[in-house]
């Protein structure tokens, strides 16, 4: 599926005619419109921009890669950092009927808007919007997988404010099983990420987080940069030993 000028437009992505004619041509041919999700998730777009949220969502493949490996993985508690407008929510719980989803989102608009796109694809009830700031929230979401009333982390996608890629990604993989898969968004931004003097906080904490994983032996790493619709950026990978 094409996001058919939806999203993306933002001036921090570079773009390229041809990086975005091959992923409408791949995208037309892997998610043709008779997808079961492919309006839904065009709807959440739509109403999206509509209500005034940033054109921020994840790129449409890399949401899709994110639902294919759950589904991969048998995953069955997906979190989320960052909702937006349930994006990537949507992709995750769409592809993967048996999934639930845990959300977290400091913005109460956002969090309003991704409600009505959760609802609006039948998802609202194995998707949960947890509002307020990450680092505040996730006390008690670990209480609760730690006494058990919910289930483990299987797959961890980190997507919020970007200098606390490292805080989450520490606090996260204590409540991850083994073999859990941890994505965090937005790491190579354009190349920008091996320039250790840029002040731009949210290249330090790609920054951060990649140097942190990589000593860490609780994960094994790595980092992948792609190109598509959305520009140059990449993601790091980690999965829990
Ligand atoms: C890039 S967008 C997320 C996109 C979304 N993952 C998707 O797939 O469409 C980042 C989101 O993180 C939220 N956010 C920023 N700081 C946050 C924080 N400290 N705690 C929770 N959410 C935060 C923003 O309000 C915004 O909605």
């Amino acid at each position: 599926m094409s996001t058919q000028g939806l999203a993306f437009t933002g001036a921090f992505h570079v773009q390229n005619k041809t990086w975005t004619a091959v992923d409408s041509y791949t995208q037309e041919h892997v998610h043709p419109t008779t997808a079961p999700n492919h309006s839904t998730l065009l709807d959440a777009l739509r109403n999206s921009r509509d209500k005034g949220l940033p054109d921020i969502a994840t790129a449409p493949v890399v949401a899709k890669m994110y639902a294919l490996q759950c589904k991969a993985n048998k995953v069955k508690h997906a979190l989320e950092f960052g909702t937006l407008g349930g994006y990537t929510s949507i992709w995750l719980a769409t592809v993967n009927p048996e999934l639930q989803v845990t959300s977290l989102e400091i913005s109460e608009h956002h969090r309003a808007v991704a409600q009505e796109n959760l609802e609006n694809a039948g998802v609202a009830d194995r998707v949960t919007i947890r509002l307020g700031a990450a680092l505040d929230v996730l006390p008690q979401l670990a209480k609760e997988i730690e006494s058990g009333a919910k289930p483990k982390l299987g797959f961890v996608y980190i997507d919020a404010d970007k200098q606390n890629n490292w805080n989450y990604m520490d606090r996260i993989i204590a409540l991850c099983e083994q073999g859990a898969v941890i994505y965090v968004d937005n790491i190579v931004r354009g190349g920008s990420i091996i320039d250790a003097g840029n002040p731009e906080p949210r290249v330090q904490g790609a920054r951060q987080v990649v140097e942190n994983a990589g000593k860490d032996e609780r994960v094994d790493s790595v980092v992948m940069q792609f190109v598509g619709e959305k520009g140059y950026d990449g993601m790091l990978m980690a999965v829990v030993r």
